[in-house]
């Protein structure tokens, strides 16, 4: 392992839980994520746009604007939060929209936070709107309002916070409110990552875990990672279980091909959802076009997690085609399925 990832590995900053507790970290978890800007593999735009916001904040001593990262699951959203934090020198405290139930769980997080501090929203679009009301004051004025009694009794008090950042993550953009989206600075896509920027990944993961890969593995487990380094940091680990236990420790391409095989994932990196999920449109729906609530409950799966995570692979790889009557397999899909095709 290079000094330099030590370096960073040993000065992690804390994760805060919302009830500003600090939590510790899963080493080994929190070790595969970079700690700074200058680690991040990928997503090059979104990092330069970030490092002059970082330091331009840091030449004027002032916070960075509020930032909005959108996009699949597992792409680096919380990372990227983690990052700011750190490079800011303030602590993180982790939350999520549907664990903010009411306004005093948000009151309580804002009022402990202090300068420089970074408050990472999860699921932002999933915040419940009276609780949404309260980020409005807090992100623009740095200030929480309070109202007393109701009617012509009403009477409110305004109570200041410290500056601080709020890094917002969204799978969802559309479903964000425009009060909350315009009170972004920073407004940030995550798109899948390119090949080369995975095998990087790969190899960074694979020194911090003392794991031997040669190139031609990396090559297909990056193939087979849906674009996205939590999966391949997942099927990293997998496999090198399974060099360990069924080989010599060292990770090659039978076992690859081995550990894959196991967790259900096939040639082009698709899971055993995804498959259901196209078989659903061709066998039930004659290849579409069919609704998603449709589809939803013929898998028995929450129309959610199809919309999440499922389909956004499926369509940057023209698996799936979406329309307003409704999602289409393709006959890329149909073909990698093995269904025989009408000439
Ligand atoms: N681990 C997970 N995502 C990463 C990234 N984008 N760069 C470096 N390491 C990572």
């Amino acid at each position: 392992m290079s000094d330099d990832i030590l370096s960073h590995r040993a000065s992690v900053q804390g994760i805060v839980a919302p009830g500003n507790q600090e939590i510790d970290q899963v080493p080994e978890i929190q070790s595969l994520r970079p700690d700074c800007l200058s680690e991040y593999i990928g997503q090059a735009k979104v990092v330069d746009t970030l490092k002059i916001a970082v330091e331009a904040a840091l030449f004027r001593q002032e916070p960075i604007e509020h930032v909005l990262f959108h996009g699949p699951p597992g792409l680096g959203k919380t990372t990227l939060a983690h990052i700011i934090a750190h490079e800011m020198g303030g602590r993180l405290t982790v939350t999520s929209g549907p664990a903010l139930e009411k306004g005093g769980d948000l009151i309580g997080i804002l009022t402990h936070l202090e300068e420089t501090d970074v408050l990472f929203v999860d699921e932002i679009h999933r915040t419940p709107k009276a609780v949404e009301e309260f980020l409005y004051p807090a992100m623009e004025d740095f200030a929480v309002d309070f109202i007393f009694d109701k009617g012509i009794h009403a009477r409110s008090h305004r109570y200041r916070l410290n500056r601080f950042t709020l890094v917002g993550a969204t799978t969802r953009v559309g479903l964000l409110s425009a009060p909350l989206r315009d009170r972004f600075g920073l407004f940030r896509n995550l798109d899948f990552y390119r090949l080369e920027d995975l095998v990087h990944i790969i190899k960074r993961s694979a020194a911090i875990l003392s794991v031997t890969i040669n190139d031609e593995a990396a090559q297909s487990l990056a193939e087979r990672s849906r674009g996205t380094p939590r999966i391949v940091n997942r099927l990293l680990k997998r496999v090198r279980d399974y060099a360990q236990v069924r080989g010599d420790g060292k990770v090659d391409n039978p076992a690859v091909e081995a550990a894959l095989e196991l967790e259900g994932i096939d040639s082009m990196g698709l899971t055993r959802l995804d498959r259901s999920y196209l078989k659903t449109i061709i066998d039930y729906y004659h290849c579409g076009p069919v609704g998603i609530e449709a589809i939803a409950a013929t898998l028995q799966e929450e129309a959610d997690t199809l919309v999440d995570v499922v389909e956004p692979y499926l369509l940057k790889i023209g698996m799936v085609i979406r329309s307003s009557s409704g999602r289409k397999a393709s006959e890329k899909a149909c073909r990698h399925l093995g269904y025989a095709m009408q000439e």
